[in-house]
């Protein structure tokens, strides 16, 4: 038999109670809602989509840092909230996330030894002070924080905002995951760093052999995370995945019109091209409430091939080519 996938994500949902005043009726943000994932051994999945839409709470529910409300995370084919304790922890060390600030993700009052010997300490990789100095060491130099002398002692304020981001990848690798899950990694970053942040982590990938799941609003990092690293990208709307397929094929021949619209925002290089192209017409720009989506389809208020079934029948996923999955009436239904 197979080895199961190191994370299978089924039908998840992860429902916020919020309550308008004090005595007001309570309503659910679905911030995750019914979700499909899996993500391979040394898999690059690249999760895409606008602030709000889940993004971040469907990589924490991943990372097992939020409980889901429904559906299950199965972790090397196992429930995660029926492992061992022991099995808890494995699954735990296993995935890893790098948040969007590197600031907030460091203890200010830590030198950067300290905060790597805390991880290296916790799960027991490495314990004498010599260790602990040798192992830190090596892990500036995989982070490119070179020579690491000058980087073990410093505070997190000592640092640029790349550098400290670097910090953080080299704590989230210090303990060997399966997978890192880097939730905006780049966004608080100055422009000109962006990309050497990106080429880090495909770099690393192809050191250590990491999956990741890496989740950007941005197509054009998605695009040259995806166009270097090859994966599969996951469009995702207002708590679902609309589309799903290798990388390489969603960027050049997008299938949902929310991909549609999302890549006919991205500059190209070609001014040609960029003249040929013509901007996708939204029947809306307001984007709806996650409290409140609309019935059907949930991008249908914004579609500029809306028909018939849209505002009716919520479309499934399916797979229209090979592995290329869209969740759309226009691929399932005759438009008369
Ligand atoms: N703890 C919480 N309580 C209530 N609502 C929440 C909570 N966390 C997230 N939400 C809501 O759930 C929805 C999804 O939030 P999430 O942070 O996952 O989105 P995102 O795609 O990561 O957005 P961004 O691009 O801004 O980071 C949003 O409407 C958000 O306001
Ligand atoms: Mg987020």
């Amino acid at each position: 038999m197979s080895e199961p996938p190191l994370i299978e994500v089924k039908d998840l949902k992860v429902y916020f109670p919020v309550r308008k005043g004090f005595f007001g009726k309570k309503q659910y943000v679905k911030a995750v809602d019914g979700v499909d994932l899996v993500i391979g051994k040394r898999h690059i999945v690249t999760l895409i989509g606008e602030s709000g839409c889940g993004k971040t709470t469907l990589g924490k529910t991943i990372a097992g840092l939020i409980k889901p409300t429904a559906g299950k995370i199965l972790y090397k084919g196992k429930d995660v909230l029926k492992l061992s304790g022991k099995e808890y922890n494995e699954y735990r060390r296993n995935i890893q996330i790098v948040h969007q600030d590197p600031f907030s993700s460091l203890n200010p009052t830590k030198t950067v030894f300290q905060t790597l010997s805390a991880a290296l300490k916790r799960w027991g990789i490495a314990k004498t002070r010599k260790e602990l100095l040798e192992r830190s060491a090596e892990l500036l130099e995989m982070v490119g924080l070179t020579p690491p002398e000058d980087f073990l002692f410093k505070y997190p304020h000592q640092l640029s905002g790349g550098q400290r981001q670097r910090v953080v990848i080299a704590r989230a690798i210090s303990v060997h995951p399966e997978l890192i899950v880097a939730d905006e990694p780049i966004t608080m970053i100055d422009v000109s760093l962006r990309i050497d942040i990106l080429d880090l982590l495909l770099d690393l990938q192809k050191k250590i052999g990491t999956a990741y799941l890496f989740i950007t609003h941005d197509f054009g990092a998605a695009r040259y995370f995806a166009a270097k690293g090859g994966g599969i990208i996951a469009v995702m709307y207002l708590g679902n995945i609309v589309e799903m397929g290798p990388a390489e094929e969603v960027i050049q021949r997008p299938l949902h019109p929310y991909t549609k619209v999302l890549m006919s925002a991205v500059p190209v290089p070609d001014p040609e091209l960029s003249r040929k192209r013509k901007p996708l017409q939204l029947r809306s720009l307001d984007i709806p409430s996650p409290l409140n989506p609309p019935p059907g389809c949930k991008f249908n208020t914004r579609c500029p091939y809306y028909f018939e079934p849209c505002d009716k029948e919520v479309p499934k996923l399916v797979e229209v080519k090979p592995n290329h999955w869209v969740a759309c009436h226009l691929y399932t239904r005759e438009k008369k």
